[in-house]
């Protein structure tokens, strides 16, 4: 018996946005954004959408490819680090939003690695033989972060006001971190079939000594009350990013957890139909095409349309790749992600 992703969906944010559209609220450019990260244009949810929201559209879309019924779902895994509220977390919200049973529904955070590390606990909810029927979510609304309120109606092309010299020099200040985000949605329900296809091994790691390099200082139940005008003032409630660590780390670790996971379930990296990466940049995902020594084809991006979605690039990926009809019934698939924690992992799958 293995866990086999039977279905998948996407939920995209209402409002595409082209680097060009930044530029006119911050001093950027569409050629920098592109020449460094890959990305030509992203999603950003509409003012009132939330993650769970897009998390239940993708949701749904799943359900319905898998040929079941919202009730039928025995489980959800709902990873974002940008949910609609502190409390309760997305799970409740999609759950009422969908009219699914009473389930136990789970809130996992782990960043651009959530969707990896919701793979390996939707795997051992379903072998375990209790919850045969898992729906696996990974969503996020990175705007919030974004000091939008300085030329957002500008941004989303709801008001052609230009913003002063003042609101574009402090949107320049976070710049090299929220040209590479965009909001989004992917799903999928995780289903116990008998036959050789399903998750064949999974590893994750965390190494915490990293845990500054990515990270947000505001919005700290440290501080009392938990976020002051001071700290966004000061753009603490903006995450921080020593970006070239990140860089260096993601281009190591994510082929070295191929390799293992490749090692572990005794198959050869060249067997691999397809390894599916997380979407931060496409420096990256190349980076780590070329460390696996595999061709460009078998390393499929979509990062030039959605920017990084953090927990909702790799299902997003995935549900494209079956679209596109990429996917082959036996083939070997490795989704590799690391992110703030740091978490990184990969997973081994036969389609
Ligand atoms: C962030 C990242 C794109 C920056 O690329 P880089 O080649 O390292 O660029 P640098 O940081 O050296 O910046 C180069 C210059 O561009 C400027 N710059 C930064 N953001 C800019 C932007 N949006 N537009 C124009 N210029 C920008 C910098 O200020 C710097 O200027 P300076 O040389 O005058 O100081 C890259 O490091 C990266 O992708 N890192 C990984 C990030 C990631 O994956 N995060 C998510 C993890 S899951």
């Amino acid at each position: 018996m293995r866990s086999v992703i039977t279905g998948t969906g996407i939920g995209l944010a209402s409002h595409v946005v082209m680097n060009e559209d930044l530029a006119r609220i911050m001093d950027t450019s569409d050629e920098w954004i592109r020449s460094r990260s890959g990305i030509q244009q992203r999603n950003y949810a509409a003012p009132g959408q939330g993650s769970a929201e897009l998390g239940s559209l993708a949701a749904s879309a799943a359900i319905a490819k898998a040929g079941l019924m919202p009730t039928d779902i025995d489980a959800v895994i709902f990873a974002t680090m940008t949910p609609d509220h502190v409390l309760p977390g997305n799970g409740p919200l999609l759950q009422a939003a969908l009219g699914l049973r009473n389930i136990p529904t789970f809130d996992i955070r782990q960043q651009c690695s959530g969707f990896l590390y919701g793979l390996e606990l939707a795997d051992v909810l379903v072998q375990s033989g209790r919850y045969p029927r898992v729906l696996l979510v990974g969503a996020e609304l990175h705007t919030g972060f974004m000091p939008w309120h300085l030329g957002w109606d500008t941004v989303i092309g709801e008001s052609d006001r230009e913003v002063t010299e003042a609101e574009k020099a402090e949107n320049t200040l976070s710049r090299d971190r929220t040209v590479l985000f965009g909001d989004g949605a992917g799903a999928a329900v995780i289903e116990a079939r008998e036959g050789s296809a399903g998750l064949l091994k999974t590893l994750l790691f965390t190494d915490g000594t990293g845990a500054g390099v990515l990270t947000m200082k505001g919005a700290s139940f440290k501080t009392r009350p938990f976020v002051t005008p001071a700290q966004i003032e000061a753009g603490e409630t903006i995450p921080v990013m020593q970006g070239k660590e990140v860089f260096r780390s993601a281009v190591t670790l994510m082929p070295q957890a191929v390799r293992d996971v490749c090692s572990a379930a005794g198959v050869a990296v060249e067997s691999l139909g397809l390894v599916l990466v997380h979407q931060a940049n496409l420096r990256i995902i190349e980076g780590v095409q070329k460390a696996l020594g595999l061709p460009a084809e078998k390393v499929p991006h979509n990062i030039e349309r959605y920017g990084n979605t953090t927990a909702a690039t790799l299902p997003i990926l995935y549900h494209e790749c079956l679209e596109k009809g990429l996917v082959e019934p036996g083939m070997l698939i490795a989704f590799t992600a690391l992110g703030s924690g740091m978490h990184w992992g990969a997973a081994l799958y036969r389609a």
